[in-house]
């Protein structure tokens, strides 16, 4: 039988602050936020990726992207020998994006929430895909059409180092390292800074496997 000290014990469980560390003035890493999540959000994952499976991208400037990716949402993004855009169609299959789970919907909000980002609704949800050895160079998330959205970012299986720049590619970059459940936003005065993905070290994640996957969510249209 749960008596009184048990019950407080569950009281304080749930009433333990989320350890939320500020990167930038409007820029939070949410330790963990996901693991709650997890459960629900795999099998929804597989059925999106099961109508738009990760493919390999080619930048406008010819060069192969390391990272596969998908998209769900009513807009997914891509990348080809024309340019980088958004659209309501997988050019892969022709057919509209997987739309977005709610559980995804769900965390997303909530993560922006958290970081001082009320309202949000993401219309786009990009899925990276990192096999050991891909990265992402440094870039700004600037093909949505307004940023005064955040962009709140998803961590699942290996681990990564997140390198957070400046306003300019060659401002400096912290080293944020990511783990499984993490989940950061930024936005604000902070929406439109460099970011990357150092190169994913090899390993096997004991419930993703050989890789690390990334979801962002976004306000595209
Ligand atoms: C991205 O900037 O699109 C991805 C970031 C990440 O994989 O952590
Ligand atoms: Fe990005």
């Amino acid at each position: 039988m749960a008596g009184p000290t048990a019950d407080l014990f569950a009281d304080d469980a749930l009433q333990q602050p989320q350890k939320r560390e500020q990167i930038g003035e409007q820029s939070y890493l949410l330790r963990g936020y996901a693991l709650p999540w997890i459960e629900c959000l795999l099998p929804e994952l597989r059925r999106v990726l099961a109508q738009s499976p990760f493919r390999q991208m080619v930048t406008p400037g010819g060069f192969t992207m390391s990272a596969a990716l998908s998209s769900c949402g009513e807009l997914g993004w891509s990348t080809d020998a024309t340019g980088y855009r958004y659209t309501a169609i997988d050019p892969r299959n022709q057919q509209p994006w997987p739309a977005l789970p709610d559980a995804l919907r769900q965390l997303a909000v909530q993560a922006a929430t958290e970081a001082g980002f009320s309202g949000f609704a993401p219309d786009a949800c990009l899925i990276n895909r990192y096999v050991p050895g891909a990265r992402m160079s440094l870039h700004q998330d600037k093909n949505e059409r307004c940023y005064s959205a955040p962009v709140v970012s998803v961590s699942l299986g290996l681990p990564a180092i997140f390198l957070f720049g400046g306003h300019e590619r060659s401002d400096k970059t912290q080293k944020v390292s990511l783990f499984h459940g993490d989940v950061v936003v930024w936005g604000g005065v902070d929406r439109l800074r460099f970011h990357g993905v150092m190169p994913v070290k090899e390993g096997v994640h004991p419930i993703m496997g050989p890789q690390r996957i990334n979801l962002t969510f976004r306000t595209a249209g």
